[in-house]
């Protein structure tokens, strides 16, 4: 009886958490190291970009995602695959719910670590590379060092439209990596889980001599050690469902261009 019970909880579902198709960077890495877990994928497309959002709004918004995915879908833990809801809500979130959270920061740690000229920079949202975790995690890493924190207005939407190729990608990258061209950063921190989708333009525009740091493997094994400590991961099938505040068809139709295989997605009004 107590094993069935047991094995019930843990195949319930992970809820893993973006502003849009973002945080299928970090997806796709927790589907690499937990194969059998059932995942549900949330875009709050209706909402996007976060990154230009008041730390209030963005508290509204999470309190009724996490509610809907607890309500709607029993979610064992959450992933927030979002540096921008992650630096503003998780204090909340988990004074709010009792389950597993994990959040997701720009990984300037191990850039520090990594660093050899002793200048590393991080692009993100305009909202995270003012917010106080930024700051904290400059404080906190970027002693002796020069770190250039760059706040990156739109660069996220051009994901979201999926046209990788597109012009305005390369434009936008061009200005925002003009600094970080011109110093001798040998560690760029992608502080926004829609730029690991960037990382070809950027290679093109930085070169070899940068290496490009973002926090999707770093996720997944936490992700992984939070299932082990409570006992719950799953032995079930590896299933996914998607669903977007936004356009299920254009969520489709980005989404399966970024994990190059056919994804389906539903929409859902909070
Ligand atoms: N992908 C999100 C992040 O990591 C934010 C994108 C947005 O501005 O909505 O910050």
């Amino acid at each position: 009886m107590l094993d069935i019970k047991k094995k019930k909880i843990n195949n319930r579902p992970i809820g893993v958490f973006d502003s849009g198709v973002g945080g299928l960077s970090i997806f796709v890495e927790l589907k690499k190291l937990l194969p059998h877990e059932n995942f549900v994928f949330f875009a709050d497309q209706k909402n996007v970009p976060y990154g230009e959002k008041s730390k209030k709004e963005l508290v509204g918004f999470m309190y009724k995602v996490v509610d809907y995915l607890k309500d709607k879908h029993d979610i064992k833990m959450f992933v927030i695959a979002c540096n921008t809801a992650t630096c503003f809500t998780i204090k909340g979130l988990r004074a709010r719910y009792a389950m597993p959270m994990v959040g997701t920061e720009p990984a300037v740690k191990p850039a520090s670590q990594g660093t050899k000229t002793g200048t590393i920079a991080i692009i993100s949202t305009p909202a995270t590379s003012k917010s106080k975790t930024v700051k904290k995690l400059i404080n906190d890493y970027g002693n002796g060092i020069t770190v250039l924190n760059i706040g990156c207005k739109n660069l996220e939407n051009t994901v979201e439209k999926g046209n990788l190729e597109n012009p305005e990608v390369n434009k936008l990258l061009r200005k925002y990596l003009k600094e970080v061209k011109n110093s001798n950063t040998d560690q760029l921190v992608l502080g926004c889980t829609h730029y690991p989708f960037l990382k070809i333009a950027i290679e093109k525009i930085l070169g070899p001599s940068v290496k490009l740091v973002d926090s999707g493997q770093a996720i997944a094994r936490h992700t992984r050690s939070l299932l082990q400590t409570h006992k719950i991961l799953s032995k079930g099938k590896g299933t996914t469902a998607y669903f977007t505040t936004g356009s299920a068809k254009k969520f489709s139709k980005v989404a399966s261009e970024l994990l190059k295989h056919k994804i389906k997605a539903n929409k859902i009004k909070l």
